[in-house]
């Protein structure tokens, strides 16, 4: 199993009303997952979608339902919870939920919860895409950040309505992986992390370009990774099909001549660059206005030209940050990579067999990491879990570095 990001964290879960109460579920299992005590508060909403058995089941703890329960204020009462949570998220959080921490209600066990806490509260919203959109509850979301709670979500797409857009609870996984962030202590606090992930299309003619198979999932998940560990990140993404990691800022571009033009722009701003992106080497020297048509000639000829190299272009910047190159290689993988550490002049190079399904598309990745006095194997795992591992190994280096 990775590494608990929320080891012996004291967490209590509000589930209220909302048909992704269900979800509460696999919540409280991936809470527990990640090394996290957790306590269940239900409201009586949320008892109408799923059963405190269930959730007592999962956490191994009564559930707490009632404000006025004799028993309950004897063992786990509101200002015994109050006391004893490092965190409260609601999740599912319905807009009258919302609503009622807004107010300061305490006549239910929940919000009476939330006014007695001083822990901090992260909230993650569900409900109809109009009830969200509604100015009433933009103006709630408002009042709850502007008391410095964390808003979660939510997600986009069907909703259980039958409705289409924001409104859906955020899928556990990502708010575990946001509530991860918010609760380890960050070890890239206030850096500003540069990555760019997927692919360039190197344009032919109006229909046509020179493209390749990189999806974009590693530079995504390394995106994610640095979010994680606390930085602010930009990520310059080809084009690509694959929804933005909260909180990154994404910058579009198709060619190579864009991305470079997009990884320059304010580079000296950054602390550390990560160029996973699987840029083309060469591309058409002329792009054809109109489509080329096909001829009875057997062969076509194109003149390919070499495009900017992007991470040796930051490399030679006087004001460097810390640089991260990938290598994606066919054969002679580490004596290719050890070349290109040194060619381009970079802080590390991770390198990946490439070619035969593997690398490319896949949701899996091996590397192997150089730098100049050493180098680390990280074995085959989801693209994610790599993505954490190499930021662990960046932050190692760049440290090391940044106290010499
Ligand atoms: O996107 P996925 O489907 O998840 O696949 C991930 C990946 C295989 C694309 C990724 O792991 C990877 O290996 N990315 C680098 C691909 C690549 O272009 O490697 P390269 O060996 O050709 O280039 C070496 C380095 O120079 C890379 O950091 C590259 O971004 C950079 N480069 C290359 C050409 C260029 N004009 N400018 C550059 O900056």
């Amino acid at each position: 199993m990775s590494e608990q990001r929320m080891l012996d964290k004291k967490i209590v879960v509000g589930v209220t009303g909302s048909i992704a109460a269900y979800k509460a579920a696999d919540l409280v299992r991936r809470l527990q997952d990640e090394g996290a005590q957790v306590r269940v508060v239900m409201t009586k909403a949320a008892c109408e979608f799923i059963t405190p058995l269930t959730l007592q089941a999962l956490s191994g703890y009564p559930v707490a339902t009632d404000l006025l329960d004799p028993s309950q204020e004897a063992s786990m009462g509101h200002i015994t919870l109050a006391r004893w949570a490092d965190w409260i998220v609601i999740a599912p959080a319905s807009a009258d939920t919302i609503s009622r921490l807004v107010q300061g209600r305490s006549d239910d066990l929940l919000s009476a919860l939330c006014l007695a806490s001083e822990s901090p509260l992260a909230v993650a919203p569900a409900m109809n895409n109009k009830m969200w959109e509604n100015q009433a509850t933009q103006d709630n979301i408002n009042i709850l950040q502007s008391r410095d709670v964390h808003i979660i979500g939510p997600g986009s797409g069907i909703q259980a309505c039958g409705e289409l857009g924001e409104g859906r609870l955020i899928e556990p996984l990502e708010l575990i992986a946001e509530l991860a962030r918010l609760m380890v202590p960050a070890k890239l606090q206030g850096k500003r992390v540069l990555i760019t992930a997927g692919p360039t299309y190197e344009p032919i003619d109006p229909v046509r370009f020179i493209g390749n198979r990189s999806s974009g999932k590693m530079g995504f998940a390394v995106a994610k990774a640095a979010i994680e560990a606390g930085a602010i990140v930009t990520l310059v993404a080809g084009p690509v099909h694959l929804t933005t990691p909260n909180g990154v800022k994404r910058v579009n571009v198709e060619t190579a001549q864009q991305m470079c033009d997009a990884v320059m722009t304010d580079i000296e701003q950054f602390d550390i660059f990560v160029a996973c992106a699987a840029v083309a080497d060469y591309r058409p020297e002329q792009i054809e206005s109109n489509k080329i048509k096909k001829t009875q000639s057997a062969n076509l000829q194109l003149n390919l030209k070499a495009t900017q190299d992007i991470v040796s272009t930051v490399a030679e910047q006087k004001t460097r940050p810390f640089i991260v190159g990938f290598a994606a290689e066919t054969q002679s993988v580490t004596d290719y990579a050890q070349q290109k550490l040194q060619r381009k002049k970079l802080d590390m190079i991770a390198a990946n067999q490439v070619g035969d399904g593997v690398g490319f598309a896949e949701d899996d990745n091996a590397l192997q990491v150089f730098w100049e006095s050493g180098s680390e194997v990280l074995p085959l795992a989801p693209k994610t879990q790599l993505a954490r591992d190499l930021m662990t190994l960046i932050i190692e280096r760049y440290d090391a570095k940044d106290s010499t």
